[in-house]
Formats: structure tokens, C-alpha cells, sequence
């Protein structure tokens, strides 16, 4: 499995591959004998060489579809308290961000499998899900419809018309799991829950997460006047009987 490190220092970060010499904006940088903890320089700058979180990962690997950005996946782990050992589903796949995010937690006990029917997506998360290091992660090319897993905590579904698939997903869940529809649109929100409450389920809550960067610059504090305000709403369920 290839092996990651993160370069940084007070103005910058750079994940590069290690065992390489690497072409970047800094200059060369040979990475063949470097170790956490060294100091590296190049003819500009001076990093230190630190172990790359699964945030720094994912800001490295190749997006396909739409993903699901941090914002919105950090509120899936607090509203549903996921944490290591779960056995979770996740559908599309897309680039495989979410998946990760959630392979990250869950950890070694824990399991996602997730479903991409296009090909050409499926190869892109394939190696994502490889860059980031996690083997809990099994990544199917099908049509999630004929999803086969059962007794799973967590089921997360990120693509079009995925109310169709509602009904099922409530009867592989544990009682007390978890459903989250994600979509950019609300209409889907609102068959999705009709559907939910059609199966008995009990509805959280439907959540639009925004986040506001701001710039903090001495005396001249602001938030940024532009960026990604509207990603998607979820809407969070849970099996009841
Ligand atoms: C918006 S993307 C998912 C992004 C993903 N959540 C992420 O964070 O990277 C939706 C994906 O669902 C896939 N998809 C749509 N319908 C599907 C189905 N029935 N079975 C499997 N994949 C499907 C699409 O090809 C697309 O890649």
C-alpha cells in the first residue's frame, strides 16, 4: 500500500507520496529517506514532515460526482453518534468520500459497503479508498437496488430517486438504526420522508448545514465574502420495530 506524508509549516501543506522525488510549486522535494518528524527544505521554504490525516487525504483524491464535503458528513456522525464498529451501507458511491469518512471512523471492527453503478466512478473511488489507506471498505460496481447486507447501523443514500429504496433499506437495518437521505434538493426530501413515515420509521429531523468561513486578519475580521453556502439537505430517520 503506498504510504503518505504531510509537508507543513505556519503558511502551507502538501500531501505527497512517499519513497518519490516529487515535482511541486516549493521545488523538488525527495521524499525517498524522509521520516515523521524531519525537517525538509527546498530553496524557498522549510516543512516539517507529519503523519497526513484522513482530511488531508481526501483533499488529495480525484472527485467524479458531486461529494459530500465535511461539513455535511460531520453532522451525519454527530446527529447518529456512528462510531467505531459499525456495520454501515453507503450509496452512490461517487468519488467514495463519504464512504471514507465514514471507513475512517467505524475503524478496524466496523464495515462499509458502498454501491456505484458506473464504471468509470467506481475506478476513481477504487483508488481513492486505497490512497486513504482503508481496507474496511468494500466497494461494489452494482446497482445498489440489489443491495444483499443486513443488520447494518447506518445507511446512508446519496443519489437520485433513493426514496424508491426506502422501504428495503428500513428492513436491513437493526431496529434503531440509522437512514440520512442526502440530496441538493428538497423535493427529494419530501418523498423521501413521506416514504419513511409510510414505514413506521421515526424522523429526526431534516437539516441544512451552513457554514461561514471568515478571514481573521488583525483589525480587519470578516467573514469571506464568497463560497459554498447551499451544498444539501439530509434528512435523518431511525428504525423503530
Ligand atoms: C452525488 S454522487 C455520490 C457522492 C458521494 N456521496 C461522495 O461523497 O463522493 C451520486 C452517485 O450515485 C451513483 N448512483 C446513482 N444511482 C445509483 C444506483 N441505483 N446504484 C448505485 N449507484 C448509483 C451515481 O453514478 C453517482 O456516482
Amino acid at each position: 500500500m503506498q504510504e503518505y506524508i504531510l509537508l507543513m509549516n505556519s503558511k502551507d501543506a502538501i500531501v505527497l507520496e512517499k519513497g518519490k522525488v516529487c515535482n511541486t510549486k516549493f521545488g523538488k522535494i525527495d521524499t525517498r529517506n524522509v521520516e515523521i518528524g524531519d525537517i525538509v527544505e527546498t530553496k524557498k521554504e522549510k516543512f516539517v514532515v507529519v503523519k497526513p490525516t484522513i482530511s488531508d487525504l481526501l483533499k488529495k483524491c480525484k472527485r467524479s460526482a458531486q461529494i459530500v464535503m465535511p461539513k455535511d458528513a460531520s453532522q451525519i456522525v454527530s446527529i447518529t453518534g456512528l462510531k467505531a464498529g459499525w456495520r454501515c451501507l453507503d450509496a452512490g458511491t461517487g468519488s467514495g468520500f463519504l464512504s471514507i469518512f465514514i471507513g475512517n471512523i467505524v475503524g478496524k471492527k466496523g464495515r462499509v459497503y458502498t454501491y456505484e453503478k458506473r464504471r468509470d466512478f467506481y475506478e476513481i473511488a477504487k483508488k481513492n479508498i486505497e490512497m486513504c489507506g482503508l481496507n474496511n471498505i468494500t466497494i461494489k460496481n452494482e446497482d445498489v437496488k440489489n443491495f444483499r447486507e443486513r443488520n447494518l447501523d447506518l445507511i446512508t443514500f446519496d443519489f437520485k430517486d433513493s426514496h424508491t429504496l426506502i422501504k428495503k433499506a428500513k428492513n436491513r437495518l437493526k431496529k434503531g438504526g440509522w437512514l440520512v437521505i442526502y440530496s441538493p434538493h428538497i423535493e427529494e426530501q419530501i418523498v423521501a420522508i413521506e416514504e419513511m413515515r409510510n414505514n413506521d420509521m421515526r424522523i429526526y429531523a431534516t437539516v441544512e448545514n451552513i457554514q461561514r468561513k471568515w478571514k481573521s486578519i488583525h483589525g480587519y475580521t470578516h467573514p469571506e465574502p464568497s463560497g459554498i453556502l447551499h451544498t444539501g439537505f439530509m434528512t435523518f430517520s431511525r428504525r423503530a420495530f
